[in-house]
């Protein structure tokens, strides 16, 4: 068998895989991606990309590309749920932070936006810019299998074209091959939790819906109908793949029947069903059926091996967080590998990626699964629960428009329960305030507590653990955030007027430890001034204080001020994240 040598394989070529990929080719490390099929996603499964996915991508030089593809924050919020497009509205929530108070929060959090990014457009920008830097990519190549020693994984692929196998050797090796990770089962990776929660249909089709969604621009149409409440995601969805002509709806089957029979003429009938109007032109795409899963798992690695993205966490859409944790896995893991394969980490330094991410991984599929729950709140208010015949549902829901105090009770509940699905579609915390503890992070006792509800609104901190809050700053004409002065895969030290002394800090315990440590100072006069005093509001520490940030943009260690030997005690806080102590 021939033998193909890399220092990462990728096994995947999904949002995480194409993002490690990026990534590791970004920081210089040579790497191998094999994928199953012949082409990257054909349909535009996940969408939602968060301001996190957008600061990762901006720190790769990407965002330009991704905003120039995929549908603005503008277009995406006007959110209703009705009985059809074109039937009754139910009531409407702004949505992805289009309320105009949420909006102001989203623009001050980040230099980036939340945007609509489907899946089939974004796999092409990872992997096409992952090729450009370096990666080498192998089309109708599956893992079979992989056995690892004390210097690396040696992994059987088959190639599907021609039938053979063969094998790569790398020194570590990425599982990305998604929900039904083959990598994930042969490492023995412990799982918690179930596949096949519920059932569900996805049908792409392209129709003219602009008379029935302009007014109301939205990325999401929720419709209830009888039977919408039945697998899925607790209800019928049309979903914006592009405005306002291509589409996908998402629709539930009982898992403990039959799957329903995906004939052209069924998700048509689905289509004109949810639409509230068979006079529409529909033509359908494709549909598919998969299941809502509820399963995380609880170590991400086994020795040399990672797993990532949904390889370790299986959810439903709901709250859009597939490919962003993908990604962010990839974020978190990437500059991990590249310093260890230099040779200035310890591998050590590896362990830390199931410590900081395995928590999140549960987080987000508790989340997910928790917003198909909430949404029965619609159902009960509307009076749609206590009954399964059809009549009794219209007359309950029609009930609303009465006068008395009965109605008044019922319109009260239902604005509520759409009010709570803030939950699903408004949780910048669980976007934004995701916290890492592990050896890869110093405490220093402060606590990143939050004012306000946790999962809805972020707040931003230096706490070490937490990532590099956003704040703008400026050089002659020049405006950048204070996360475009760290990522770039090094180290960076955010200091101010007194600072001084940490540059030569820097370059000494860079140059004795094999790391890039990059000092900003921010202040009138230094490297650059703190534009609106924003940066001064949340670092946390004083003007000769330091804070630094990682590779992945987040706070490694802060000082709040100049210590007597400030070498020292840099290079102790270095040491410990990069497992060398
Ligand atoms: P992903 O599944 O994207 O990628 C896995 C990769 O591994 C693929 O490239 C595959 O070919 C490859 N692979 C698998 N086995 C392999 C093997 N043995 N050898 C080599 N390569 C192998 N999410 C959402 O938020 N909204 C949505 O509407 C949808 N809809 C949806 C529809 C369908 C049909 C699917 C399959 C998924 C969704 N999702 C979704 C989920 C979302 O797409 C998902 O969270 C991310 O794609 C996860 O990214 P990963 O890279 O982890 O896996």
């Amino acid at each position: 068998m021939s033998l193909v040598e890399t220092d990462v394989l990728v096994v995947g070529s999904g949002p995480a895989g194409g993002a490690a990929a990026l990534l590791l080719s970004t920081y210089g490390v040579p790497n191998v991606v094999v994928t199953k099929y012949s082409a990257l996603a054909d349909t535009p499964r996940a969408h939602i990309t968060n301001q996190r996915t957008m600061e990762v991508l901006r720190d790769a030089g990407l965002e330009d590309v991704v905003t120039a593809q995929a549908t603005p924050q503008h277009l995406m919020g006007d959110t209703p749920f009705c009985t059809s497009l074109a039937g009754e509205e139910l009531g409407r929530l702004h949505t992805w932070y289009t309320h105009p108070a949420r909006k102001a929060e989203h623009d001050l959090a980040s230099p980036t936006s939340i945007c609509d990014m489907p899946q089939h457009l974004m796999e092409p920008v990872l992997v096409n810019a992952a090729i450009a830097r370096g990666t080498r990519f192998r089309f109708d190549t599956e893992y079979v299998g992989l056995v690892q020693d004390d210097d690396g994984v040696t992994a059987t692929v088959r190639d599907r074209l021609r039938g053979d196998e063969y094998r790569i050797r790398a020194k570590y090796l990425i599982g990305a091959d998604g929900g039904r990770s083959q990598v994930a089962a042969d490492i023995g990776l412990p799982t918690v939790g179930q596949m096949g929660v519920a059932g569900s249909i996805n049908i792409v089709f392209e129709a003219d819906l602009t008379k029935y969604v302009a007014h109301r621009p939205s990325t999401l149409y929720w419709v209830l109908q009888t039977g919408s409440d039945v697998g899925g995601i607790g209800m019928g969805l049309v979903r914006c793949v592009r405005p306002w002509h291509e589409w996908l709806i998402v629709w539930g089957y009982d898992i403990n029947g039959e799957p329903p029979n995906l004939t052209e003429d069924y998700a048509r009938q689905v289509a004109h069903m949810l639409i509230g109007d068979d006079t529409v032109p529909v033509r359908i795409t494709s549909s598919s059926a998969w299941t809502v899963n509820h399963l995380y798992a609880e170590r991400y690695s086994s020795g040399r091996v990672f797993c990532a993205g949904d390889a370790v966490h299986r959810h439903p859409p709901s709250n859009g967080l597939g490919s962003n944790t993908s990604i962010q896995d990839a974020y978190n893991l990437a500059w991990k590998l590249k310093l260890v394969l230099s040779g200035a980490a310890g591998p050590e330094l590896l362990e830390t990626y199931t410590a900081e991410r395995a928590p999140i991984g549960k987080q987000i599929v508790d989340r997910a699964n928790q917003s198909i729950g909430d949404t029965r709140r619609i159902f009960d208010a509307l009076g749609l629960l206590s009954t399964s015949d059809p009549e009794q549902m219209r007359a309950n829901m029609a009930a609303r428009k009465d006068p008395g105090a009965e109605a008044e009770k019922q319109r009260q509940a239902l604005r509520e329960a759409v009010a709570f699905k803030d939950y699903e579609f408004n949780t910048h915390g669980v976007e934004l305030n995701q916290r890492y503890t592990s050896s890869a992070v110093v405490p220093d006792g402060g606590a990143a507590q939050n004012p306000r509800d946790d999962e809805l609104f972020h707040h931003a901190t230096t706490t070490p653990g937490a990532k590099v809050p956003h704040a703008w700053v400026g050089r002659g004409a020049a405006r950048l955030s204070t996360l475009d002065l760290g990522g770039q895969g090094r180290f960076t030290l955010l200091t101010g007027i007194g600072g001084e002394a940490w540059t030569a800090a820097a370059g000494a315990v860079g140059a004795a430890l094999g790391v890039e440590i990059a000092v900003v100072r921010i202040g009138p006069g230094a490297d650059y001034e703190d534009l609106y005093g924003d940066w001064a509001a949340v670092r946390g520490v004083g003007d000769t204080g330091a804070v630094l940030t990682r590779p992945d943009n987040y706070v490694g260690y802060r000082v709040p001020s100049l210590p007597e030997d400030p070498g020292s005690a840099l290079e102790g806080a270095l040491r410990r994240i990069l497992g060398r102590v």
